[in-house]
């Protein structure tokens, strides 16, 4: 009721105000809204205030309907006033709209919502072969070997010589090489012995044996090139795991070897295997023997990943031959040593069931991300 009244009341002024219009009405109303219009935060305050001065019922509107009662002399200057004030606060009206339109545009295409969870980066990981490398080397360190490495460019006499295979003697013929050009630059002549990439760790035994005296306990991670045909088991370079252990003669003998290597196939497999030495032949070990794992694919039985036979050759190995020794500057009267070569392919192949090597080397995502 109270509200009604006020109403009527409000009305009533205005009538009055009308009545008593002139332009410095009109200019006060016409300064109270653009003050409104300035500071209006949003667009609902916004059309709020079109909607008092310009809407059906509003302040501005009214004034609009009434001029008629206006005595005649006022009529056409307030008319005029009055009509003026409306186009102008329609464009202030429509300007404040505009600015608020183009605020909301730019707040969409720049709204970020802070409680989105965020994006994964696409990260890689470690290749299966290093993570291979880095299990074996953590398995040696923890009993007592060092971590050591050597060129991938080795000289003849590292690579054959010194591991008493000499030229022209049919044994080189075990390792299919990649010999490098001499280069006809002078300052880049090898005299002393021609270069190669490696085919095998081995020539880090003498390289090692040459600077330390022993007792000596080493493995040697690293890649290893040859010149072969590829297929499913060969690759043109791979990894080897080379392992070296000398000390006084009588202290080392194969069945140390043996208790190593089983201990270490036992953590790197993470339960029992069988393995069995062969006799084998190596220039720089005598004896010298082949290691066989059994097959964890097939449990012996017999599959691609150990082209049937049950069995899987993981490593050459044998005492040092004491021409060896004698090559790196030690007597082999007082010393004795091991050695073994592991092919860390190999190994991963039957670690994580592979049926072929080449996967390795192919870069293929679909292969890689499964590690
Ligand atoms: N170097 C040999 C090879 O590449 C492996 C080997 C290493 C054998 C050490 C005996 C001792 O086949």
């Amino acid at each position: 009721m109270r509200g009604k009244i006020s109403q009527n009341l409000d009305f009533f002024l205005l009538e009055i105000k009308i009545v008593t219009m002139n332009i410095i009405n009109l200019k006060t109303l016409k300064n109270r809204v653009q003050k409104e219009i300035k500071s209006a935060k949003d667009s609902d305050e916004l059309e709020n205030i079109s909607k008092r001065y310009l809407g059906k019922k509003g302040e501005l509107t009214r004034v609009l309907s009434s001029i008629g009662k206006l005595p005649k002399t006022k009529r056409a200057r307030v008319g005029k006033g009055a009509n003026e004030l409306k186009n102008f606060l329609e464009q202030k009206i429509e300007e404040k709209r505009k600015k608020f339109q183009a605020l909301s545009s730019k707040f969409q295409e720049e709204y970020f919502d802070i409680t989105v969870p965020g994006k994964k980066p696409a990260l890689g990981h470690l290749h299966p072969l290093t993570l291979i490398r880095e299990k074996a080397e953590e398995i040696f360190q923890s009993i007592g070997f060092s971590v050591i490495e050597g060129p991938e460019v080795e000289t003849e006499w590292y690579n054959f010589d010194a591991l008493n295979i000499p030229k022209d003697h049919p044994a080189r013929d075990m390792w299919a090489t990649f010999w490098l050009k001499e280069s006809a630059n002078p300052k880049y002549k090898t005299r002393a012995s021609k270069l190669l990439l490696r085919t095998h760790t081995s020539p880090v035994q003498i390289r090692y044996m040459e600077k330390n005296q022993p007792p000596i306990r080493i493995i040697v991670p690293g890649r290893v090139f040859r010149y072969e045909a590829t297929d499913a088991s060969h690759e043109i370079n791979f990894y080897q795991l080379e392992g070296l252990m000398v000390d006084d003669k009588g202290k080392i003998n194969a069945a140390n070897f043996k208790a190593i290597i089983e201990e270490f196939l036992k953590r790197f497999i993470g339960k029992e295997t069988k393995i069995r030495l062969r006799p084998s032949f190596f220039p720089f070990t005598e004896p010298s023997f082949e290691v066989d794992s059994l097959c964890l694919n097939c449990l012996g039985k017999g599959c691609s990943v150990c082209s049937q036979n049950g069995w899987l050759e993981i490593m050459g190995a044998g005492m040092v031959h004491p021409n060896v020794l004698k090559n790196a500057g030690l007597n082999p009267k007082w010393l004795a040593g091991f050695a073994f070569g592991m092919g860390l392919d190999r190994v991963a192949m039957m670690k994580y069931k592979i049926d072929d090597i080449r996967l390795f080397y192919s870069g293929d995502l679909r292969f890689l991300q499964q590690f």
